[in-house]
């Protein structure tokens, strides 16, 4: 198992590529599932998840083939069979193979998902979008259990929050549907966009991606297509997030300004300076870190998934920092180990009061979960002496190449083998 050994306090300065998104690849190889025709992905990120859902898909019957430019999946003989609780266990967005394969094929068995450790994460609105969509489903011995009586009919779904992962599988099983779907409270991240426009290229017909109300035409005509993914908006801002807790200056290469609004505001109250590069995004840190009040929220509102890097920010703020997690109700289990590092936090509920402090010192640490253990990092990298961060597999599930991106911006992170 791999540790990252990290010696703190070199200010980080270099351009940082930023890769495609995971969260917009895993739909997208989920969706490939769809067609009978080839579905041929660029800009997939090289991470373990993205590995795990191309794996998932080919036991499926799906045909996988990576060439220089991307991924090519055939899904041609795909059949719905059972894929064991093992393989999906490792990951939440296995759900998302649960809608493509109900539609086409009018059943499927798929064992809930595990996943992230960052509360109950239920799957409800998936299972109650197919059901509306005229499905039958049922949960039996930890396996999800659906059918059609002669195939999905378009309907209105109202769904009770902006679920990113259910606004995905309504988009996906619609395309089947006899009849138009409006999928009304749907999700507005880009990577739902990025799913439509993929789905679009497919052959799906589909209206108001970006906004609340989706509409898809169903009885989808297939055809072979190609589908270049989004930059990864959750790289770019820990990068940024890198390069302020080090009063450097990092250049986020190929990072879209638009997608990260909220996040550079946060960065400029904070004591950034933002502009935007002839290759993506500038960030320029400063000496010295301003608090600032931070509430998670739906897009285009501040990432859940940029939380724990954000807090490890304020551990080094010259005053108090509120941050409130609105997204998920356990996800501030880096808190203990940013208090090994010496930060002081006070948590109540959803809410964590951060008083910042002029240093933080290297400790041991262990990694938690994915955007948790990246957090641990960025600390590690503000702070006086060596940190080592144990179970870096979580860190591998969504960064690309984390150490050597940040080793090339002079900081000094080795990972050892042990
Ligand atoms: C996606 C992202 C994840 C990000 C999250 C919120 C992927 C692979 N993952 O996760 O990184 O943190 O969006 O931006 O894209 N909920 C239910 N029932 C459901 C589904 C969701 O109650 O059936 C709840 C969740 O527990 C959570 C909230 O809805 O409280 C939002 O979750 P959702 O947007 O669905 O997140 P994911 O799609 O799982």
């Amino acid at each position: 198992m791999d540790e990252l050994h990290i010696t703190g306090g070199n200010r980080l300065d270099g351009a940082v590529p930023i890769a495609g998104a995971k969260n917009a690849a895993l739909p997208q190889i989920a969706a490939a599932l769809l067609s009978p025709h080839p579905l041929e992905l660029t800009n997939l990120p090289k991470v373990s998840d993205v590995d795990n859902m191309l794996r998932i898909i080919s036991l499926y019957g799906a045909t996988v083939e990576s060439h220089a430019g991307g991924t090519t999946i055939n899904a041609a003989h795909v059949a719905p069979g059972e894929v064991d609780y093992e393989t999906v266990r490792k990951m939440r967005a296995s759900i998302l193979v649960l809608g493509p394969l109900l539609a086409r094929f009018g059943s499927a068995r798929v064992s809930l998902p595990g996943g992230c450790a960052i509360g109950a994460r239920p799957v409800d609105m998936h299972l109650k979008v197919l059901s509306a969509l005229g499905a039958t489903v049922d949960v039996e011995r930890g396996y999800i259990v659906a059918s059609t009586n002669g195939g999905l009919r378009g309907t209105r779904i109202v769904l009770s929050g902006p679920s990113v992962g259910a606004s995905e599988t309504a988009l996906m099983a619609a395309c089947y549907a006899k009849g138009e779907t409006e999928i009304l409270n749907a999700a507005r991240e880009p990577e739902v966009v990025d799913l439509a426009a993929c789905l679009t290229a497919m052959g799906a017909e589909i209206e108001g991606a970006g906004t609340h109300r989706l509409l898809v035409k169903g009885n989808t005509t297939w055809r072979a297509a190609s589908h270049h993914a989004i930059p990864d908006r959750v790289e770019a801002g820990t990068y940024a997030a890198a390069a302020m807790i080090t009063g450097g200056r990092i250049e986020l290469v190929n990072a879209r300004m638009e997608h990260l609004s909220s996040v550079l505001q946060v960065l400029e109250t904070m004591g950034a300076t933002v502009w935007p590069g002839d290759r993506g995004v500038v960030i320029n840190g400063r000496e010295r870190i301003r608090p600032a009040d931070i509430t998670t929220e739906p897009y285009p509102g501040f990432p859940t998934d940029l939380q724990a890097q954000f807090m490890a920010m304020a551990c080094l703020a010259d005053g108090a920092s509120v941050i409130r997690e609105t997204i998920f109700e356990n996800r501030f289990m880096h808190v203990p180990e940013l208090s090994r590092l010496g930060a002081d936090i006070a948590l109540n509920g959803a809410v964590a009061l951060v008083r910042g402090k002029p240093e933080l010192r290297g400790a041991p640490v262990m990694a938690t979960d994915l955007r948790a253990s990246v957090c641990l990092v960025l600390a590690a990298l503000a702070a006086e002496g060596e940190s080592v961060i144990k179970r870096v597999y979580h860190l591998d599930r969504g960064y690309e190449q984390l150490d050597r991106k940040l080793a090339q911006c002079g900081a000094d992170i080795r990972r050892v083998s042990v």
